[in-house]
């Protein structure tokens, strides 16, 4: 790794090749993407090489004229933050700069008081496990980060939400935000630059929904973490009721690099629109799980392969990957083959790059039981505000029960796949969409192995005999209620 990377002198003026890895898009439209130098990844302490102190941290580059970048004023930093093409990691991808920039609509100045960058250290997507890492090993990235995005925002002070799990990364990063203030480096007068920046930590207690941008907010105020309809959206009317924005940690956490080393270069990773270095977080059947920063655009096949020892079997044995965490769907072998990891290509193919948490399914895996275990953790998770979440979650876990189980008719697969669309898109927040595409995933690409699963019960219970609902004919029946049809175990 480069130390020191605070010494090379990088803005748009300089010839970007002599850093970056990578060939121009333009001249080479069909280049291969991946196999990210070490002098281009931003979090160079990933594996926790060095320290997470703050000289640990200066030597990495890290408050390296800081208090130059935010005299170029909010304006330049937003500008630049387009430039790089940075979409949010937090799962939705829209674009950070457009984002941040709500924040200063004209007249903004007009408003006076508090206002505030919110940032999402909640993790709980299941398979996440990248902000975590960058809060244990390279805390400063995200100090200094909220400084500069909420000087790009005019805020007046961070909020830190950190998910209640991570009491060790909590007291890492209070000690960061401990030495930033010794130093001068937030407070009043940040970094000597007469902008006044505060920083604080919000401990969260673990629930997933608290993620969702306004229960975040919500739960910051001391309220229970129920989502908030919009409009009225944060930018207008956020925390304590004043404009607000939530970003990602990973996020922020680029940002610095990207004002130090310019837009165009963090452009120049990735495919058009998705452009960028990225956390890759690998788990399931991999020889060597890990999280790893790579070029966007890089096909999954290497990631696994170059960064995880590839799939435990080889990769003829690989079943399929869910690439973006567990609420987006998961893609058989076929299509795994040559799928970059961006946005566009993981959309194309019905998918999503979401928080980069790529889980690897070989084919000892019973798909359906781990499908069925994710409709648990979204019933679990579930606010309760909406009824198609609320009812729904609950009827896909119990019919993912007795689909893992196969005491189910084949037609309760059309009825499955009709009551996620019914939740898909009709709820306060993406947690019904969460819940609803896992199982489409499923009956898109594994619909045979839910038949044949149906199939083995139906014929271990003298064929015929199950009907809707797993009604199994000779349950039994008292007053009109079914009070002896055998349901699958619960997990
Ligand atoms: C149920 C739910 C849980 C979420 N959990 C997280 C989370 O743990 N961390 C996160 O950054 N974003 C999470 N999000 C997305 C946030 O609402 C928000 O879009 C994100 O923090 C914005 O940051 P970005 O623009 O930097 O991506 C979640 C969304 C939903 C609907
Ligand atoms: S979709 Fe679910 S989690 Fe989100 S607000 Fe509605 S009930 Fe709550």
């Amino acid at each position: 790794m480069l130390r020191n990377i605070s010494k090379i002198k990088t803005t748009t003026k300089l010839p970007i090749r002599c850093l970056a890895t990578t060939a121009d898009p333009a001249s080479n439209p069909n280049r291969i993407h991946g196999g990210l130098k070490d002098q281009d990844r931003i979090f160079q302490n990933v594996y926790g090489t060095y320290g997470h102190d703050l000289k640990s941290s200066e030597k990495m580059g890290d408050w390296y004229k800081t208090k130059e970048i935010i005299l170029k004023g909010d304006k330049w930093i937003i500008d630049e933050m387009k430039k790089s093409g940075l979409r949010g990691r937090g799962g939705a991808g829209f674009p950070s700069g457009l984002k941040w920039s709500f924040m200063n609509p004209p007249g903004w100045e007009k408003n006076v008081g508090p206002r505030y960058l919110v940032v999402n250290a909640d993790e709980g997507e299941p398979g996440t496990c990248k902000d975590r890492e960058i809060i244990r090993k390279d805390p400063h990235k995200l100090v200094e980060g909220c400084l500069l995005a909420g000087r790009a925002m005019n805020a007046t002070a961070a909020y830190i939400y950190i998910r209640g799990e991570f009491y060790n990364e909590a007291t890492i990063l209070q000690t960061a935000i401990n030495e930033a203030y010794k130093a001068g480096y937030i407070g009043k007068n940040a970094c000597g630059s007469g902008y006044d920046f505060d920083v604080y930590i919000h401990r969260g207690m673990g629930a997933y929904i608290c993620g969702e941008e306004t229960a975040l907010i919500e739960s910051i105020e001391g309220k229970a973490g129920k989502p908030r309809l919009k409009p009225p959206f944060p930018a207008g009317i956020g925390l304590f009721g004043r404009p607000t924005t939530v970003a990602n940690v990973e996020s922020v956490s680029v940002a610095p690099t990207i004002l130090r080393r310019g837009g165009d270069w963090f452009a120049s990773f990735g495919r058009e629109r998705n452009s960028g270095t990225k956390l890759f977080c690998i788990s399931g059947h991999v020889n060597e799980p890990c999280t790893v920063e790579e070029e966007m655009s890089i096909p999954l096949k290497e990631l696994l392969e170059k960064h995880c020892g590839g799939v435990k079997g080889g990769w003829d044995n690989l079943l399929g990957v869910i690439p973006g965490g567990s609420s987006v769907p998961v893609m058989p072998k076929t299509t795994c083959d040559n799928i970059l990891m961006d946005y566009d290509a993981l959309r194309d193919v019905g998918s999503g790059l979401g928080t980069a948490a790529v889980i690897v399914m070989n084919k000892q895996t019973d798909i359906i039981r781990a499908i069925q275990r994710f409709a648990h953790f979204y019933k679990h998770e579930s606010c309760g505000q909406c009824t198609p979440c609320r009812e729904g979650t609950t009827w896909l876990q119990k019919m993912m029960d007795r689909f893992q189980a196969g005491q189910a008719s084949e037609r309760e697969i059309d009825m499955i796949f009709e009551l996620t669309k019914e939740i898909e898109g009709h709820t306060i927040c993406a947690l019904g969409d969460a819940a609803a595409w896992p199982i489409q995933g499923l009956i898109k690409s594994f619909r045979p192995v839910m038949v044949e699963r149906m199939k083995q019960f139906h014929e271990h219970h003298d064929n015929k005999n199950v009907g809707y609902g797993g009604w199994i004919k000779d349950g039994k029946v008292k007053d009109g209620i079914v009070v002896d049809n055998p349901k699958p175990a619960h997990h």
